[in-house]
């Protein structure tokens, strides 16, 4: 597993406005698209491509096209939702999966209650969208069903991690071909499991209090 935390201005500024708890809904819906394409401008970096022959009005030449089967994106609903317009913007012609995961609050075990995804995932490469990585169960979870379904490779792109999830995954997803993309590894869980310093409840800054 490798994990990959983006070191760039645009990504702690936007991070920096999304962690202030005076940002409104729109605004943080707003920016966490924004912050997600620039994430997903490294997530996507070792995406597999083939050469192809295109004619420019000028002369023939020989350009990049992704390889076939396209990348599948697999949002995990409900916050991973609020992430997938900054993802398809960069790579439009990904297939998108979904995933309805949610985390029991008192036992903190991850339950999967809804999915819509292809049978067969042999070979593809997969980007998981899911904001928090924070006890870690979730993806745990998620990342191992991608692999039994025969994903080739699963690149999990969060805008926080906490060092104790991304141990567990470590632990247990050793020796996969997974990786991490994330904006910043916070400091540590609180006693609720939420991220600290954090930015909150990611559902609930996104789309407000649904009960
Ligand atoms: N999920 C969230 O939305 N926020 C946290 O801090 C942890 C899990």
């Amino acid at each position: 597993m490798r994990v990959l935390e983006v070191d760039h201005p645009l990504v702690a500024h936007k991070l920096t406005v999304l962690r202030d708890k005076t940002t409104p809904s729109p605004v943080f819906r707003q920016l966490t698209e924004e912050l997600v394409t620039l994430l997903a401008y490294e997530a996507t970096r070792d995406v597999r491509t083939e050469p192809v022959e295109i004619e420019t009005p000028v002369t023939r030449t020989v350009g990049t096209a992704f390889t076939k089967p396209t990348p599948l994106v697999v949002p995990i609903l409900r916050a991973g939702l609020g992430m997938l317009e900054g993802m398809t913007k960069l790579v439009p012609t990904a297939e998108v999966g979904f995933l309805g995961m949610a985390r029991n609050e008192e036992t903190l075990e991850a339950i999967t209650y809804a999915e819509r995804l292809p049978a067969d995932l042999t070979g593809r490469q997969v980007f998981v969208l899911d904001p928090m990585l924070a006890t870690g169960g979730t993806l745990r979870e998620a990342v191992k069903f991608l692999f039994r379904r025969g994903a080739a490779d699963v690149t999990c792109i969060c805008l926080l991690a906490a060092p104790e999830g991304l141990k567990v995954l470590e632990e247990e997803l050793a020796g996969t071909n997974v990786t991490i993309v994330v904006a910043s590894i916070d400091e540590k869980l609180d006693e609720k499991a939420y991220i600290v310093p954090g930015l909150g409840d990611a559902g609930d800054r996104l789309y407000g209090v649904a009960g």
